[in-house]
């Protein structure tokens, strides 16, 4: 399948996207994180994306879309991808159309996860992610570590993403409202948007999420 993720920032996309592209046996596409491999490699992508994702804005469209053309177009993702983080406007989503067009291929799905603002807020204020993969992502109330500060999986060091400060949050929302929030409109319009709540224990929204996926194939 060939599914695109959206949803506000914290609303547990990343969580979601990790378990569902297990279970459909697809590659994960986070262009969230591969901007975070970029600045832990410190290249020159890594340093151009921190500046704007610390600030909590888009980092451009042109370098964006060319790495996640790039990552699209790697081997293990020619049988379907699940895209997490990207489109996150609409001309990335014209973009991609474009690159799908070229391919002969189409999106099966657009799973927007929907969740109250209150909610993101607690859900970002206490995550908690691994140094060493990215993919093990706690939460200090929520899904607390057993030991403080020490990711339970691999024993890598757990922090707090420098967007995560409450004044770089309320930049992202807005971000989330004005610029990626029309892609769901654009792809109404293409009859693929699915929303679910993200509402409830990780369990039950994978539940929910492949339930309706289910109906979309
Ligand atoms: P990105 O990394 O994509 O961040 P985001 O969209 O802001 O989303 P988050 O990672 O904050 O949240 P999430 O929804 O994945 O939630 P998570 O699963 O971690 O982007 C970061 C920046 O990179 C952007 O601001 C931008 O600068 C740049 N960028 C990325 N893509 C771009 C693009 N295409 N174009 C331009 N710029 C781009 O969950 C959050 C917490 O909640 C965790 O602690 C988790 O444990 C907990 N949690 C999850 N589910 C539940 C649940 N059901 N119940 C209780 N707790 C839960
Ligand atoms: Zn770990």
């Amino acid at each position: 399948m060939r599914i695109v993720l959206v949803g506000p920032p914290g609303a547990g996309k990343g969580t979601q996207a990790t378990r569902l592209a297990e279970k459909l046996r697809i590659p994960h596409i986070s262009t969230g994180d591969l901007f975070r491999a970029n600045i832990s490699r410190q290249t020159e992508l890594g340093k151009l994306a921190k500046s704007y994702m610390d600030a909590g804005n888009l980092v451009p469209d042109e370098v964006t879309i060319a790495m996640a053309k790039d990552r699209m177009e790697q081997p293990d993702a020619e049988g379907g991808f699940l895209l997490d983080g990207f489109p996150r406007n609409v001309s990335q989503a014209e973009a991609l159309d474009e690159l799908l067009t070229t391919e002969g291929i189409t999106l099966d799905a657009v799973l927007d996860l929907e969740a109250p603002e209150e909610e993101v807020v607690k859900r970002i204020a206490g995550r908690r992610i691994c140094r060493k993969d990215s993919a093990h992502v706690f939460h200090a109330t929520y899904s607390p570590p057993k030991q403080d500060g020490v990711c339970d999986i691999c024993g890598g060091e757990l922090y707090q993403r420098d967007d995560d400060s409450e004044e770089t949050v309320r930049t992202r929302l807005e971000v989330y409202h004005t610029q990626t929030e029309p892609i769901i409109d654009y792809y109404k319009a293409q009859g693929l948007v699915v929303t679910i709540s993200a509402m409830g224990a990780v369990d039950e929204v994978t539940g929910r999420a492949l339930e309706a996926l289910k109906r979309e194939q």
